[in-house]
């Protein structure tokens, strides 16, 4: 583990100002800024609907750890000109002791990768890989680049990976992050994966309406209870949506 909780640290005056305006009025945000967010195990899950503030918050981990907010590696910046968010500037770690000389240190300790939905392809299209990503599919180049440059110890923070991934490709991205894990690492990854969030000792931490709270993969997941009726039963979902 590196970080072992996130909070925010805001003055009155800022806390005052900022409570009507995004991200705080988005409630797992808020719920962050009162609480903060423990991480139990070296992997998290975030899950949750379109718009509940997975990707706010991914990216405000991302950008408090120093990991490059247009995404990317660690310790290298990108000709990147997005402007620091709020919420990735207030935020602060408690951070066990590999993780605070990462946090703390100059921008060359800190190590892992920021994988954003928008820009991944570019991102990862940049990165050195043995092969040649011109002649790989979108997903055949995403998985590589997991292979080769997710295995340092660091903050890997994920926002939904599986996009353009198959079934397989999936089970392999989730060995690489079980291998992550087992190195030392450390994985935040927002994702509507049914079959990544079934990595055993993963914490999975649903975002929603009420803020955000840890559930069980088994019996307590929508989107697990959701695929598996759908793939029993398509026509209990389908005869609401089609005619
Ligand atoms: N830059 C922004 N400015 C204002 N609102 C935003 C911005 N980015 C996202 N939002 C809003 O914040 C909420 C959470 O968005 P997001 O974090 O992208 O959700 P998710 O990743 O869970 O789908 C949404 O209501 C979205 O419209
Ligand atoms: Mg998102």
């Amino acid at each position: 583990m590196l970080i072992e909780r996130a909070y925010v640290d805001l003055s009155e005056e800022a806390r005052a100002e900022s409570g009507d305006s995004w991200p705080w009025t988005v409630p797992c945000v808020r719920r962050l800024a009162t609480d903060g967010l423990k991480f139990r195990a070296p992997v998290t899950f975030l899950v949750g609907e379109n718009g509940s503030g997975k990707s706010t918050l991914a990216e405000a981990l991302a950008e408090g750890f120093g990991l490059d907010s247009y995404g990317g590696s660690a310790g290298y910046k990108y000709a990147s000109s997005r402007e620091p968010s709020v919420l990735g500037q207030a935020i602060r770690f408690d951070a066990t002791a590999v993780g605070r000389r990462m946090v703390r240190g100059p921008r060359t300790r800190r190590r892992g990768f920021f994988l954003r939905a928008e820009t991944a392809f570019d991102v990862l299209g940049r990165a050195r890989l043995s092969g040649a990503p011109e002649e790989m599919s979108h997903g055949e180049g995403f998985l590589m680049a997991f292979r080769e440059k997710f295995r340092q110890p660091g903050l890997y923070v994920l926002d939904e990976p599986e996009a353009a991934l198959s079934f397989s490709s999936c089970l392999e991205l989730l060995g690489v992050l079980h291998e992550l894990r087992r190195g030392g690492a450390q994985v935040v990854c927002a994702t509507h994966s049914p079959l990544l969030t079934a990595l055993p000792g993963a914490e999975i931490v649903e975002v929603g309406e009420h803020g955000m709270r840890s559930v069980e993969w088994d019996d307590e997941l929508a989107l697990v209870d959701h695929w598996r009726r759908y793939l029993t039963d398509p026509r209990a979902y389908l005869r609401h949506i089609i005619d």
